[in-house]
């Protein structure tokens, strides 16, 4: 099967699936700023999906979940990151995303949301691992590359039981956060077991791309992670808060709060141009992200956190590139 994947120059730098973060309008402010080697959407329910299948063909209007799917040409290579525990819907889920022209997919067996693994999805798949081969088998229908994101465990580490499990399934890649369930992001992620890692995959399968994540603030820091571990790639998340520069080689203190604002505008601009809207109170976090690091940041992103809707944020924003000329 031709992939993307085999065309990659490692080590490559990607950026992590991060709900209600990066959605359409988020990608797209990273794609155009600095581009990652490879993007991921956010999770997307292959229950729903497959529930509102008569909808499917309303791409930019009635079916929120396919909204969530809808990308711009300039984010390839781009994974559809899809969870469940239905071999059905996963299958329905993966050709909807092949028709919609993604790379891959890739299946969530790593969140710790109750609401995901009271569906047998998501980490709850590292209890049930007889089911992991059926949903990635099922997943393959689409006849796109599939890869996983997983954890080292789920109450305790148990890479050499969990891990095998998925390499030997034939992934296109393997995404390792270096955490278990139970230390969901409370703890440092363990990069001293990404060599591990590396062994199990060279033994089990060293066709699979790896990939380790948790915790990496910078390209540089990706650069040092990937070269002492000999991880094929390394995906960043948080980093990119507040920071779509993250896969330039700009330092976040380097760019001037005008930038910072400009770019919080585009980004809510687009936010604003999705239909149906998403409610305008889920951008608030990047106001937090955005509006930082310089002497009266504070106030203004108070302003800003007060504001409901985005006529108001928009007249609020001008006024705050006034104050920093
Ligand atoms: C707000 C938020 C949303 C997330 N959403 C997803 C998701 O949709 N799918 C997924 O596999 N992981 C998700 N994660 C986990 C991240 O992809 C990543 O594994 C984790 O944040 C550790 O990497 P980091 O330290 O670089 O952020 C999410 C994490 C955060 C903080």
């Amino acid at each position: 099967m031709k992939s993307f994947w085999n065309e990659l120059k490692k080590p490559f730098f990607v950026l992590a699936p991060l709900a209600d973060v990066t959605d359409p309008a988020f990608r797209k402010i990273v794609a155009q700023t600095g581009k990652p080697d490879v993007l991921w959407t956010e999770f997307v329910s292959a229950d729903g999906l497959y529930h509102t299948r008569e909808k499917k063909r309303m791409l930019d209007a009635e079916n929120p979940l396919v909204r969530d799917l809808l990308f711009t040409p300039g984010e390839h290579p781009i994974l559809a990151q899809i969870f469940g525990s239905n071999p059905e819907t996963i299958a329905y889920a993966s050709k909807l995303a092949a028709e919609l022209g993604y790379d891959g997919i890739d299946i969530n067996m790593g969140c710790p949301d109750r609401s995901i693994e009271k569906q047998g999805a998501g980490a709850a798949m590292m209890k049930h691992p007889e089911d992991a081969a059926a949903i990635i088998n099922a997943a393959r229908e689409s006849g796109l590359p599939v890869s996983v994101k997983t954890r080292i465990g789920y109450n305790k580490e148990e890479m050499d039981t969990w891990l095998p499990i998925l390499l030997k399934q034939d992934l296109a890649a393997l995404t390792v956060h270096l955490r278990t369930r139970k230390e969901m992001s409370l703890v440092p992620a363990h990069w001293d077991l990404a060599h591990r890692v590396v062994e199990l995959r060279d033994k089990h399968a060293p066709q699979t791309f790896l990939l380790g994540n948790g915790d990496v603030k910078s390209l540089a820091e990706a650069r040092e992670k990937a070269n002492e571990t000999g991880l094929d790639g390394i995906m960043l998340g948080r980093a990119i808060f507040g920071n779509p520069w993250l896969f330039t080689e700009r330092e976040p203190e380097s760019i001037p709060p005008r930038e910072k604002l400009e770019m919080l505008g585009s980004l809510a601009h687009k936010f604003d141009q999705l239909r149906p809207r998403k409610s305008f109170h889920l951008l608030k976090k990047h106001f937090k992200a955005f509006v930082n690091g310089w002497p009266g940041a504070a106030e203004m992103r108070g302003t800003l956190m007060e504001t409901n809707s985005y006529e108001e944020f928009a007249d609020r924003l001008r006024e705050a590139l006034e104050l920093v000329g």
